[in-house]
């Protein structure tokens, strides 16, 4: 299916734009994933849905935008959003934004952040054609009461199936400012009620984007991303988070966790959203941000799919079994590694480092630490320097590089660190005296 390593095992922009993973599910034997797309230039502007394919999670194919303005209500942008099967049918459900003002500079971005957002879907017969133009309708029309939502900032809805109908979670804030969640519930997918709404007492950003609430193993998971959830140094300040949760269907009510990790403790990560694999797990995956457009031509790119777990209350993040047995070829320098990547293993002790082309990563005291001075630019709001919490017990590091990101997974997902790198050189410094396994994948031209 694919024709160079470009799309396999990190889906990367087609060119040009890409952000936020949409509509990600499994599909008539078929992974789709969506995504924020912009086709035009290397920067945000007016949203697309792009669309790629997979069999395994391993292999994308990119198959051209899916959808795009084309009504009132989505007339400047097709924001985030989910996918379900019902009957047979794909349902994409979407947030459709409409600029209140034209702004003469711009087209594609919106004057004063005066815009208006309502929820909408579009129905496709086989997960292949959108009729933009005959089968999109607005489910639920712009809010107007902010008590409710506020009007401009309620959007990404995830959409499943609960044991008594649909449901539906929706980012959005306060008139305060503060994050919050709304629920709907509906039995055909058309008419939606407002089911009830979900904020934390203390301050945790200001509106909650991307939410994604999901049960496995008998454990609920809610992600999101809170935007100025981080206003302390320099680092992005938008985060991607997540907490046990439990969602009660009778009474419409989710309690939240009161502790929270990040999904990703390299922070470039955001946005993630997650579906059920073929198997019944549940795998999530994530935008990487990036400050800086590859060769002037391409900008974002999505992490490994990961397993989510829960293990004594610790959501656990693994590299997919797809994805974790392409590296099989064992080598002995990253000279002779495929250019799509390669894997290192090994187990850290206090005090030592590893050294990835440039990526430095060492452990201090009972933390995991890494640094990317070294292959990355100065940019505001990026910081070079991570560390995961403290880890109780276990050394071992399984570390994926690609050209531009590194992830690396602590303990089988216990943490991850993964980060945007540019310009790293194709070798590997271990610490002496440490076994380190180089393993990389093992092509066959389809
Ligand atoms: C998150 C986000 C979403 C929104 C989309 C627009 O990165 O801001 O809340 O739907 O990106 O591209």
């Amino acid at each position: 299916m694919y024709q160079s390593h470009r799309d396999r095992i990190h889906l990367k922009a087609p060119g040009s734009w890409i952000n936020d993973p949409n509509g990600f599910i499994y599909y008539r034997g078929q992974y789709h994933l969506f995504y924020q797309y912009f086709p035009y230039a290397p920067v945000w502007g007016t949203m697309h849905w792009g669309h790629a394919v997979s069999d395994d999670l391993v292999n994308w194919e990119h198959k051209g935008v899916a959808l795009f303005p084309t009504k009132y209500g989505d007339q400047n942008g097709c924001f985030s959003g989910s996918a379900i099967e019902n009957e047979g049918r794909m349902h994409l459900f979407y947030t459709g934004i409409h600029y209140r003002q034209p702004n003469p500079d711009n087209i594609h971005n919106c004057l004063e952040n005066d815009f208006d957002a309502c929820q909408m879907r579009l129905i496709s017969e086989d997960g292949i054609h959108f009729d933009n133009f005959n089968e999109k309708c607005v489910v639920i029309p712009c809010l107007t009461n902010p008590r409710l939502g506020d009007r401009a900032d309620t959007r990404d809805p995830k959409v499943w199936r609960g044991k008594k109908g649909w449901y539906m979670v929706l980012g959005s804030r306060t008139a305060e400012e503060r994050g919050k969640l709304l629920l709907y519930r509906s039995d055909n997918l058309e008419d939606w009620t407002f089911a009830g709404s979900v904020t934390k007492e203390n301050e945790f950003g200001s509106v909650w984007e991307c939410p994604d609430y999901f049960e496995t193993g008998g454990r609920g998971v809610l992600i999101f991303s809170p935007m100025r959830f981080l206003e302390i140094g320099k680092e992005m300040t938008s985060q991607t988070v997540c907490m046990t949760a439990a969602f009660d269907e009778d009474s419409g009510s989710m309690t939240l966790s009161d502790t929270y990790q990040y999904l990703d403790y390299g922070l470039d990560l955001y946005a993630a959203q997650s579906t059920e694999d073929a198997q019944g797990r549940r795998v999530v995956v994530a935008w990487l941000r990036m400050p800086e457009a590859v060769d002037g031509k391409w900008s974002g790119m999505f992490c490994l799919p990961r397993v989510v777990e829960v293990k004594n209350g610790h959501i656990y993040f693994r590299v997919h079994p797809n994805v974790e047995m392409q590296y099989t070829r064992s080598v002995s320098s990253v000279e002779e590694a495929d250019p799509a990547g390669y894997r290192v293993s090994l187990e850290l002790e206090a005090g030592k480092e590893i050294n990835i082309g440039g990526y430095r990563i060492y452990r201090e005291n009972s933390r995991i630490c890494t640094d990317r001075t070294a292959v990355f630019g100065t940019y505001e709001n990026y910081r070079t320097k991570f560390s995961t919490p403290e880890i109780k017990e276990g050394n071992r590091l399984d570390i994926y590089v690609d050209e531009n990101l590194i992830e690396v997974y602590v303990n089988q997902g216990e943490y991850v660190i993964s980060n945007t790198v540019y310009g790293l050189s194709r070798d590997v410094t271990a610490p002496p005296g440490v076994a380190v396994k180089i393993e990389t994948l093992d092509r066959e031209e389809k």
